[in-house]
């Protein structure tokens, strides 16, 4: 993938494009309203290449250190970051998925083809049980994405029967039989995925009336409240939004939305590892380009429900490249660059602006498929860019947003899109804590930045810097400590100003006390 594109540096005020950049933040910290919902940190787990099987989950027998079949390294790796929510089967896979096939003792379960991912046989050990075992132990709400593509309304209405109810029920009863006592907590139902495409090709008035039958029969037993997801639009299909916001309305409490940064859904996508200057700015701009879709969908929403009850969930997002060479075909399998990094930096910043409409995002892939945090080989992990990422925002899930001004320098890109040189989270938690995320974007020059806080009395700075020498470099198995988190230094006040100096391509997670 080579992409001509014009990097020129626009020249706001008198400042022009040397090695050092100014940039300034003016922080309002009295002025906060919205709550960041954690969820917006929230991952996507599906039957797709080695995400479940050898990602998340080798069994009991595997001589890869367990944890009752679950991988003890990225457990605890997944502990740390503080997972919200954990969306599964899929994807594409949850419509052709039959939770009756992956319950009960293994030895029984059938095995079924994965007619989207490859054709690779899945043989069911992964089920319900484990999934919702696996989100108690990663103390996370987990996001049951229901088949209606191929499945029955009884099927989907049996398996709420089945997670939730207490009762004497025939699926409780089931469960107990399966070994399991009290039911789960399943807070958010998705119905149906991606349901123009891989999910039955319908149209949206169509796919209406279905998600109004469907959702019907997913009931709330024994004190279990679901928050039901209506499968939504892709990219810009605002057609989508705004024929499921007339005819389904409040029917729903959310509706998702799928954004890939991709350069397109035919040809070669492009190598995760190989690049240039070009490359890696003009995907910052595709990356950013999703707050014009977010506010466009938004704007529909806003129409239709003014009271922003229905929430808007980005329930898939993140980078898509071609299979890393040599990995299974139809596995999506790819490597996970400082590239990489910055698309989560600049998204999750994107979401962190609209938490009035958006409750939830989902990043596609929690292990070994697409953009993910964790990557595994045999015995073997990696915890990528990405996953730093992950680490250093956790500080955000559930704090107050606090509004901010940003001027920096723009820089113009392919496609007649300008991105900013810089780009910034601050949020203030339950113990009155001040955290403020920034992303240098540029490539070659470091950047003063000035931070204004007013009425804040700052007594302790602390940070946590993750940058690397080459915007490429990524974490192998051969080399997997390439890139990882280490001490920043470079803050200080200065009266009444927070300067701080952020190397080029670098991301920053400040602690202010
Ligand atoms: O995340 C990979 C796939 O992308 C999902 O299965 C599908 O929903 C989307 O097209």
């Amino acid at each position: 993938m080579k992409k001509l594109i014009l990097t020129s540096a626009l020249i706001i005020g008198s400042i022009a494009l040397y090695a050092q950049e100014s940039a300034s933040i003016k922080i309002y910290p009295n002025q906060g309203k919205e709550i960041i919902p954690k969820e917006i940190y929230g991952q996507f787990a599906e039957h797709l290449g080695s995400c479940i099987y050898g990602g998340l989950w080798v069994g009991e027998d595997s001589e890869i250190a367990n944890t009752d079949g679950y991988r003890t390294d990225v457990l605890n790796a997944l502990k740390e970051l503080h997972v919200p929510v954990l969306r599964w089967p899929g994807g594409c896979f949850a419509d052709e998925y039959h939770w009756m096939d992956g319950i009960g003792p293994k030895k029984n379960r059938p095995k079924m083809v994965n007619n989207n991912w490859g054709g690779t046989i899945e043989d069911n050990s992964f089920g319900t049980n484990e999934f919702l075992n696996l989100c108690e132990l990663l103390n996370c709400e987990p996001y049951i994405s229901g088949n209606v593509g191929s499945g029955s309304v009884e099927e989907l209405a049996k398996w709420v029967e089945y997670m939730t109810s207490d009762g004497d029920s025939p699926m409780a009863n089931l469960r107990r039989k399966n070994g399991r006592d009290k039911p789960w907590k399943v807070k958010f139902i998705g119905i149906g995925n991606e349901s123009w495409g891989c999910g039955g090709s319908m149209r949206p008035e169509y796919y209406s009336d279905l998600y109004r039958r469907y959702s019907t029969y997913c009931r709330n037993y024994d004190g279990n409240n679901l928050y039901k997801i209506a499968s939504g639009a892709s990219d810009y299909d605002y057609n989508w939004t705004e024929v499921l916001m007339k005819n389904v309305s409040h029917r729903m409490n959310g509706l998702s939305l799928h954004y890939y940064t991709v350069t397109g859904w035919s040809g070669s996508k492009g190598a995760a590892t190989i690049f240039d200057k070009e490359d890696y700015y003009w995907t910052m701009g595709k990356c950013l380009e999703i707050e014009n879709v977010i506010t466009k969908h938004i704007s529909i929403m806003d129409k239709y429900d003014p009271g922003k009850q229905i929430g808007l969930l980005v329930d898939e997002w993140g980078t898509w490249w071609d299979e890393e060479e040599g990995s299974t075909p139809g596995h999506l399998y790819q490597q996970n660059t400082m590239r990489d990094a910055f698309v989560a930096s600049l998204t999750l910043d994107v979401f962190n602006r609209h938490t009035d409409r958006i409750k939830m995002a989902n990043i596609a892939q929690i292990v070994n498929v697409l953009q993910s945090m964790i990557l595994t080989k045999g015995k073997a992990m990696v915890l990528t860019p990405t996953y730093y990422v992950f680490e250093m925002y956790k500080v955000h899930q559930d704090a107050l947003y606090l509004p901010l001004d940003l001027i920096c320098d723009k820089i113009n890109v392919k496609d007649n899109r300008t991105i900013p040189s810089i780009s910034a989270t601050a949020s203030k938690d339950k113990n009155e804590i001040i955290h403020i995320s920034i992303s240098n974007v540029n490539i070659e020059d470091f950047q003063e930045v000035k931070i204004e806080l007013p009425g804040v009395k700052i007594n302790n700075i602390s940070g946590k810097i993750l940058s690397s020498n080459k915007i490429t470099d990524y974490n192998s198995f051969k080399n997997p400590n390439v890139i990882n988190l280490k001490e920043f230094k470079g803050a200080k006040i200065e009266g009444k100003i927070l300067k701080i100096k952020l190397p080029a391509k670098s991301i920053v997670t400040l602690t202010l006390e």
